[in-house]
C-alpha cells in the first residue's frame, strides 16, 4: 500500500507590529544614577537611550498592541487566529500571560501559551509556531517577543544596567503553498553548562512551614551577567551558526537582503557582519534607541524596517538570536506581507 505523503505547507510572514513604552531613559540620565557616561556607553555598546515601562503601562498591554498591529497588517479577523505564542522571560503572570493577550486581541479560537528562552525566545517561538503551520494542524499564528528586563535589572550595577530596555514586537504567520515558504531554514542550540554567565535566578530563601519542614518563598535575584564571557560567546557562536545555516541552504552571504541580529551590542552586530563581508547598509540596527529588549529585539526591528519600507516583499533575511541559557539560534526568512 502506498504511503500517504506527509502534509508540508509553506509558512508566509504576512504581518508585523510593535509597541514600546513612553518613558525614555538617556545615557546622560543614567549617569545621574550610576558612575557612567554617554561616551562610555555609546562607544562600548552603541546604545544612546532605552524605553522603560512606567505607571499605566504593562508588558501584557504592550504585547496586545504589538499583536493587534501584526493582525491588522495581515488583514486578519482575530477570530481566524489559531495560535498565540508569547516569548518572554518577564511575564506579568508567572502562570503565563499569553491567554490574557489572546483574550484582549479577540482571538477567541486560538490556543495561547508562553515560551521562555531569554533573548533567543522570539526565534525559538517563531520556529515552534511554524511547526504547527508546516504540518497543517493550524493555519494562522501570532508570535510575540516581549520583555520588561528593567524590572529585574540592578540599577546600581553599571556593568549591566546600561544595556537593557523594554518593548514588544509581533509577527503574523500563515500556512501557505510550499513554493512560497518564508521559513527557509533554521537551527536552534542550547548549552546549559555555560548558563551561569547570564541568569536571573530564583532567590534561595527558606521559611519554616510546619514543625520539621520548610518552604521556599517566591522571588528572584537581579540579572547576573559576566559581560566579557557573554560577548565572547556571541561573537563565536553567532557567525558559526549562521555560516552552517547559509552553507546548508546554499545561500551565499552576498545574496542576503538583510542581516537581522538580536540587538544586544553594536560591536557584536559589526563583528558578525564583518565576518560575512555584509555591508553596513544591510545590517538592521535600532539598538541606539531601545537597547537590548531581550525577546523583543528581532520583531521590533523587523516591524520598524517593514513599516518604513526598507524590508520589501520577497526580501531574504538572515536572523540570529542569542542570550541566556545559554541559548542561540538562526533562521533564514523571506518577508511576504499580506496575502
Ligand atoms: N560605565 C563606565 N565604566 C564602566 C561601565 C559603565 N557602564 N561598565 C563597566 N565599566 C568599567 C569597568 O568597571 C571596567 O573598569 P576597570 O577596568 O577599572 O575595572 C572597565 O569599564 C571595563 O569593563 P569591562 O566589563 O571589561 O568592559 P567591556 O569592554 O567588556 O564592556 C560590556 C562591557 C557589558 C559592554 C560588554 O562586555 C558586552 O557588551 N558584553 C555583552 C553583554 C550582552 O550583550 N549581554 C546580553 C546578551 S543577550
Amino acid at each position: 500500500m502506498a504511503e500517504t505523503p506527509p502534509i508540508n505547507y509553506g509558512i508566509a510572514l504576512v504581518g508585523s507590529g510593535s509597541a514600546t513604552p513612553k518613558q525614555r531613559l538617556t545615557n546622560d540620565q543614567l549617569g545621574l544614577r550610576v558612575d557612567t557616561s554617554d561616551s562610555w556607553i555609546s562607544s562600548r555598546t552603541g546604545i544612546h537611550s532605552r524605553r522603560v515601562i512606567g505607571s499605566g503601562e504593562t508588558l501584557t498591554g504592550l504585547s496586545v498592541r504589538a499583536a493587534q498591529g501584526a493582525t491588522t497588517f495581515a488583514r486578519w479577523d482575530p477570530e481566524s487566529i489559531d495560535l498565540v505564542i508569547l516569548a518572554t522571560s518577564t511575564p506579568d503572570d508567572l502562570f503565563g500571560s499569553a491567554p490574557q493577550i489572546q483574550a484582549e486581541l479577540g482571538a477567541k479560537n486560538a490556543v495561547a501559551f508562553d515560551l521562555t528562552a531569554a533573548c533567543s525566545g522570539f526565534l525559538f517561538a517563531l520556529v515552534t509556531a511554524s511547526q504547527f503551520l508546516r504540518n497543517g494542524s493550524m493555519r494562522r499564528a501570532i508570535v510575540i517577543g516581549a520583555d520588561q528586563l528593567t524590572r529585574w535589572v540592578n540599577w546600581d550595577d553599571r556593568r549591566s544596567c546600561v544595556l537593557f530596555g523594554d518593548g514588544a514586537g509581533a509577527i503574523a504567520l500563515e500556512a501557505t503553498d510550499i513554493n512560497h515558504d518564508g521559513v527557509i531554514a533554521f537551527s536552534l542550540k542550547s548549552d546549559g553548562s555555560r548558563g551561569d554567565c547570564l541568569n536571573l535566578p530564583n532567590v534561595q530563601n527558606f521559611q519554616p512551614l510546619v514543625e520539621g519542614l520548610v518552604h521556599q518563598t517566591g522571588g528572584f535575584l537581579p540579572i547576573q551577567m559576566n559581560g566579557q564571557e557573554v560577548y565572547k560567546f556571541a561573537v563565536r557562536e553567532v557567525p558559526s551558526i549562521l555560516e552552517d545555516l547559509l552553507s546548508g541552504s546554499n545561500v551565499a552571504p552576498e545574496t542576503l537582503d538583510w542581516l537581522l541580529l538580536h540587538q544586544a551590542n553594536q560591536r557584536i552586530l559589526d563583528a558578525v557582519a564583518d565576518r560575512f563581508s555584509i555591508p553596513k547598509t544591510k545590517v538592521l540596527s535600532n539598538l541606539a534607541n531601545y537597547g537590548n529588549t531581550s525577546a523583543a529585539t528581532i520583531p521590533l526591528m523587523l516591524d520598524e524596517a517593514v513599516q518604513d519600507g526598507r524590508i520589501k516583499r520577497g526580501d531574504l533575511i538572515a536572523t540570529s538570536g542569542f542570550g541566556a541559557g545559554l541559548s542561540w539560534g538562526a533562521a533564514l526568512l523571506r518577508w511576504q506581507g499580506p496575502i
